[in-house]
């Protein structure tokens, strides 16, 4: 079998998770990686015992023999590096959010379509055992009708004004902070696990910040809580440190938050789910297991372990119950499938998708044209 060649492009949290992970898929080789300096990806690539490293991500694109590049980059770059992978025939793995607008996620979810090539979008929250085992039961009916789809993405590492990261800047994270970064892997599991889509939003952004202390230095996610920025500069504060939408689901209906300024929340999404016949909530703090609710029986927490799991989530948990499995796993499963679906172009692509990247836009969009104009907004199909 061909082995895949591969690229990663950014070494910071998510350069570096990638990396790992890819340690753990079968058949692919990390072959170069990209930083904005050479030290840096020098530094990445000796610890990863990859072969080259580039401080210009368009030598990864201008190599041929490289098949496949991941994007880990801050969001403003995205479009730009995944636009031009795509361009010279390379299948891409993005972070998201997929792009800083609409137009441009529409755009590269054509362009990959167009040139048959495959384009994975990392919602890898998707991929904790509980949450497959949560959309299975519901594929089976094990809730009846969906009424009510509710949760939070809640954390608190920007709880205080000398909080700083490249997510504060609009020109880097683009035009929503706390709805882009972690509001959209909520509405994405939300759609995932109910099979329902969101058709309307209603929502309330919020500033507490109005100005934070901006290191000179830079630094990369999650660094500030654990020391002193330095010299900084006071920088005014445009996009939400907390946001609030009810949502319908055609008859459906839904409310969720997503915060980074809830002190003692460290990555607290939870997805609750309630229809005719039960109900069911996941927390990603305690990724292991999973509440059903029931009206007229004592509730019960399953606790994973894949032979007690649906066969349809089954697939989702490599290690036996009581052997924990959490967030770098759910990274490990998703590029599996990604390269399968490249190894085997026949198969249909069973991963988050660019497409899904658009639809999170489109979501995105309407929430903030609501907040803007105090009222309900459509989301387009
Ligand atoms: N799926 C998830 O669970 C998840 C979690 C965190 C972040 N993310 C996403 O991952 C992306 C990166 O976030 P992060 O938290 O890793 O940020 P980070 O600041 O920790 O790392 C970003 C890295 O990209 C590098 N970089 C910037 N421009 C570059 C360029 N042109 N070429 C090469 N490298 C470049 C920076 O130097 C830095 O090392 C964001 O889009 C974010 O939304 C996803």
């Amino acid at each position: 079998m061909n082995r895949i060649r591969t690229a990663v492009i950014g070494t910071g949290f998510m350069g570096r998770v990638h990396l790992e992970a890819l340690r753990r898929v079968e058949s692919v080789d990390v072959v170069e990686i990209a930083a904005t300096s050479r030290d840096k990806a020098i530094a990445a690539a000796a610890g990863f015992n990859v072969l080259n490293a580039t401080g210009d991500w368009r030598e990864v694109i201008n190599d041929p023999s490289i098949d496949a590049v991941h994007v880990a980059t801050p969001n403003a770059s995205h479009y730009e590096i995944t636009k031009a992978a795509l361009t010279a025939g390379k299948h891409v793995l993005c972070e998201k959010p997929l792009a800083m607008s609409v137009a441009e996620a529409q755009e590269l979810t054509d362009l990959v379509a167009s040139k048959n090539l495959r384009g994975g979008l990392n919602h890898n929250l998707r991929y904790y055992p509980m949450v497959q085992q949560m959309r299975s039961m519901r594929e089976a009916g094990a809730f009846g009708e969906i009424l009510v789809v509710q949760g939070t993405y809640s954390q608190d590492w920007m709880l205080y004004e000398s909080d700083w990261n490249w997510r504060v800047d609009p020109k880097v994270s683009g035009p929503s902070r706390v709805m882009a970064d972690i509001g959209s892997h909520f509405f994405d599991m939300a759609e995932h696990v109910s099979g329902l889509k969101v058709t309307e939003v209603c929502s309330d952004l919020q500033i507490f910040c109005p100005t934070r202390k901006q290191p000179k230095g830079g630094g990369e996610s999650f660094s500030g809580k654990l020391g002193s920025a330095g010299e900084t500069v006071d920088t005014k504060v445009v996009t939400e440190d907390f946001g609030a939408t009810l949502f319908r689901m055609g008859k459906a209906r839904g409310t969720m938050t997503a915060s980074q300024v809830s002190a003692g929340r460290k990555n607290g999404l939870v997805m609750e789910i309630y229809g005719t016949k039960g109900g069911a909530c996941w927390r990603q703090e305690r990724p292991e297991e999973l509440w059903l609710g029931h009206r007229d029986a004592p509730n019960q927490i399953l606790l994973k372990d894949p032979s007690l799991l649906d066969e349809k989530a089954r697939g989702f948990a490599d290690y036996p119950g009581g052997h924990a499995e959490g967030y770098p796993d759910t990274f490990k499963q998703l590029f599996r499938r990604f390269y399968a679906s490249i190894a085997d172009p026949s198969l249909t692509a069973d991963y988050p998708q660019m497409a899904d990247g658009l639809r999170q836009m489109k979501i995105l969009d309407a929430e903030l044209a609501s907040h803007k104009s105090r009222a309900w907004v459509s989301v387009p199909a």
